[in-house]
């Protein structure tokens, strides 16, 4: 079976094109093509992400990365115009009457590439931008309609959960095996902090999450205070190591916001204010490079404590044989040594996604879509399919 994925949730526009083929409980993946557009340049700029601007960039660049993956699959074809019925192209014109960017390219472009055979599209609902998310999810609408081939609604989150399958070939394999089980999930990105149980394949429970801002987004905030700019993570990562490779001591305290509470939830909105504070309370002159490396230094290690002890706590409760990390801020490197030194003391796998695929991607998309098809949540042509920001595992 070959799946066409498509990932704009937040500031990425990826496609994938995966081909799987299953034996026995193994599914063997080969990637035929993977390709992303970045806007970080655009939002770095502004210092976040902007819904409608995300949502302009991904109409301008969809095509295009499209285009590009379906190069690297080498399964482009340039024909001829093909000339589709005026009932075909009206309801492609209805799909696409709101990304007047993308529409523009459509009919330059669409028209004149043969049908490559792809079995299935895959696209992210939610969790995400909901303007973002619809430009993969009308792109997607418009190509099912042009290719009568089904579409596959995958959620976000279950995407970061299957990216720590592939390595970094073009085939892997997931085995389905039972005896994978109990897995604990931590996810960590721009817009999520969740501790997940999965007793078996595809069963979530989330047992624990932020109940304000989620860890990427205390990097990303914290950065800005620092006058790093955007995505924060990686910058204050940077200067953090810094001090860390100099074994400089830390001279600064933060909070651990609920690290001793005895559920499974966090909390990063106060840890943020404290940095707030600490800043504004600083000397004059204060505020300097040495100072910010030590601010970043103690922030990385207040996050990255709080997330460890309670991934552990969650780990040897559910005596989870493997725990699985994902999302943007699983690249972390801190978080990663801190994790698999804690691990040490039980008996659980620790499994983190190829440095490419921590952030956003679509090949994650593609897995998620090919085991949501083989349970049944697969649309027809002709289904309406609709964004949801705030979708649940
Ligand atoms: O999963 P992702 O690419 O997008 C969302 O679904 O949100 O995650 C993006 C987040 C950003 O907040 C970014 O600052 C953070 O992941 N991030 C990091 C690192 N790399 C990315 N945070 C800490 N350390 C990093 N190395
Ligand atoms: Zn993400």
């Amino acid at each position: 079976m070959k799946i066409l994925a498509i990932e704009t949730s937040c500031d990425e526009t990826a496609i994938a094109i995966v081909d799987v083929k299953k034996n026995g409980t193994k599914t063997n993946f080969k990637i035929l093509g993977n390709d992303l557009a970045s806007q970080v340049a655009i939002h770095t700029q502004y210092g976040g992400v902007f819904p409608m601007m995300a949502k302009r960039e991904h109409s301008k660049n969809i095509i295009p990365i499209f285009v590009s993956a379906l190069k690297k699959a080498k399964i482009y074809k340039k024909v001829n115009k093909i000339k589709y019925s005026i009932e075909l192209n009206n309801k492609i014109i209805d799909t696409l009457v709101r990304e007047q960017e993308l529409i523009k390219k459509w009919h330059k472009t669409m028209p004149y590439i043969a049908k490559p055979k792809i079995d299935a599209i895959a696209v992210t609902v939610g969790p995400g931008l909901e303007p973002a998310l619809w430009v993969g999810i009308n792109f997607a609408q418009a190509l099912s309609l042009l290719w009568d081939i089904p579409i596959i609604p995958v959620n976000h989150m279950e995407g970061h959960i299957f990216s720590i399958f592939p390595n970094k070939t073009k085939t892997f394999t997931v085995d389905m095996n039972k005896k994978m089980f109990p897995v604990i999930s931590l996810l960590v990105s721009g817009g999520h902090t969740e501790i997940v149980v999965m007793k078996d394949f595809m069963k979530y429970k989330i047992i624990g999450s932020t109940r304000d801002d989620a860890v990427g987004e205390a990097f990303d905030k914290v950065a800005r205070m620092l006058g790093l700019p955007y995505p924060g993570g990686p910058e204050i990562s940077k200067l953090a190591r810094i001090e860390r490779e100099n074994d400089l001591p830390s001279t600064i305290t933060l909070p651990r916001p609920m690290l001793h509470s005895k559920d499974y939830d966090f909390s990063f909105s106060g840890l943020k204010t404290s940095v707030l504070y600490f800043i504004r309370d600083l000397p004059k002159g204060k505020f300097d490079d040495n100072m910010k490396q030590k601010i970043a230094r103690e922030f990385e290690d207040a996050a990255v404590d709080v997330l460890t002890a309670k991934t552990l706590r969650a780990v040897k409760f559910y005596k989870a044989k493997n725990l699985i990390v994902g999302g943007g801020v699983s690249a972390n490197t801190h978080l990663q040594k801190n994790l698999t030194k804690a691990l040490q003391e039980t008996d659980s796998k620790i499994n983190f996604p190829t440095k490419d695929l921590c952030t956003d991607n679509a090949l994650m998309i593609a897995i998620a879509g090919y085991f949501q098809s083989k349970s049944k949540k697969i649309k027809n042509m002709n289904s309406k399919i609709i964004a949801n920001g705030n979708l649940a595992l």
